[in-house]
């Protein structure tokens, strides 16, 4: 099985083409020209014809593309879009107009310049965005949650084995849960804070307890009575203080380690110690063909979104750029044994004349692409699939 394949094309053209090739795609990166007006090796001006603003011209630019690229998207799948404040609102209502707002599922500040933009007046920026769609989001598989951002230091207690664990409490804490909402688990259970053994039926030096919340008011569990007998081993009985004074309470061993692994909600601001800098994506870029691209994205953001989706998901960047998509397809794959595939596509654009990438014979931007996806199979393997989509002669 090939990991990475490289079209070569304008996405306009190269995006109805892909699905009898490939079929549908479960997840979608991309990042397309913000708009700036920088000189980086692509275009990154994008204008109107006579009468319109740059902001409609970018739209419009955009609309088909991602319309194409939502026909593409399995039912399952979901859309990530990186943008910065130059059309970030544009883009969020041609989002909403193209995947449906209710598809929507976060704005996610990814903090790529830590030290913030020194040039010019002004704000530091030091953060740009992802949005992030829902093919469907009654049916998108996207788990927001990930392994990496488990912190060992979340689960400060360690019991005989060297097993690292928590207490949570087994009492729902959350108000809307109690003996009216949820009748069935309010009932009492036996616990001795000696030995901490904890049974739904009493037992010699076991003492009943009753769920309350800290006001004393009657509160439910979070298990049922038979889980309870089941899993009674996780369980703990401990004295606890509170406003009342001492009484007996159940907590959870939580376990850092526990089977089909531990995952973490994903919040919405990323930083660059967790996902990577600019600064860092030059350097793996740097490390694998030269300082060619000016604003590659860092392999750790990509992969952060790949692991919100299975490990065999089909993935696609339609403005592959310097294949950062590509690559940290490669790295998840090379890492947990995943059968990811990825489709890049970046058109054949002239890489402006001065342009590191230019100095370095790189004549259009799909040669960047290349070089690099060649790089990464040779490096990690997983093979690259080269094509060059051919226009129709109109
Ligand atoms: C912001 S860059 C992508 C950078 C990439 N994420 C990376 O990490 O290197 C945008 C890319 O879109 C490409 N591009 C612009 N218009 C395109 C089009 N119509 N079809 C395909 N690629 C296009 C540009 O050549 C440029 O490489």
């Amino acid at each position: 099985m090939v990991w990475n394949t490289f079209v070569e094309g304008d996405n306009l053209d190269v995006l109805p083409t892909l699905e009898r090739a490939f079929g549908k795609v479960d997840l979608i990166y991309t990042d397309p020209p913000y708009n700036t007006g920088n000189e980086f090796a692509y275009r990154d001006d994008i204008r109107g014809v006579a009468g319109g603003t740059r902001h409609e011209a970018w739209v419009a630019m955009m609309r088909p593309r991602l319309a194409a690229a939502r026909a593409l998207l399995a039912d399952r799948g979901a859309i990530f879009v990186s943008i910065d404040d130059n059309e970030a609102a544009y883009l969020r209502l041609l989002m909403d107009e193209v995947f449906g707002e209710p598809n929507f599922l976060a704005q996610v500040v990814v903090n790529l310049n830590p030290k913030g933009r020194q040039l010019g007046r002004g704000f530091a920026t030091s953060h740009e965005y992802l949005l992030v769609y829902a093919r469907d989001a009654r049916q998108t598989v996207l788990d927001a949650s990930s392994p990496d951002t488990v912190v060992a230091s979340d689960f400060p207690l360690v019991d005989a084995r060297g097993r690292h664990y928590r207490h949570l409490p087994l009492r729902n804490t959350n108000k809307k849960f109690n003996p009216v909402t949820a009748r069935t688990l309010h009932f009492p259970v036996y616990g001795d804070p000696e030995s901490g053994l904890v049974l739904t039926r009493p037992f010699e030096g076991g003492q009943e307890i009753v769920p309350v919340f800290g006001d004393g008011t009657p509160a439910v569990w979070r298990w049922s009575a038979p889980l309870i007998d089941e899993r009674g081993a996780d369980l703990v009985c401990r004295v606890v203080r509170g406003k009342n004074g001492e009484r007996l309470d159940v907590f959870q061993k939580d376990w850092l380690h526990r089977d089909g692994g531990r995952r973490k909600k994903l919040r919405t601001i990323w930083l660059a110690e967790e996902v990577g800098s600019t600064d860092t994506a030059v350097a793996e870029l740097k490390e694998l063909v030269g300082h060619v691209f000016e604003s590659p994205k860092p392999t750790g953001l990509v992969r952060r979104i790949l692991a919100t989706m299975p490990d065999d998901a089909l993935v696609l960047d339609f403005f592959a750029g310097s294949g950062t998509t590509g690559h940290a397809v490669a790295l998840a794959n090379a890492e947990d044994g995943g059968t990811r595939r990825c489709l890049s596509v970046n058109s054949a654009e002239p890489t402006r004349v001065g342009s590191n990438a230019r100095n370095a014979g790189l004549l259009t931007v799909a040669d960047i692409t290349r070089a690099r996806l060649r790089a990464v199979a040779e490096r990690f393997g997983g093979g690259l699939d080269e094509r060059v989509h051919v226009s129709p002669v109109d």
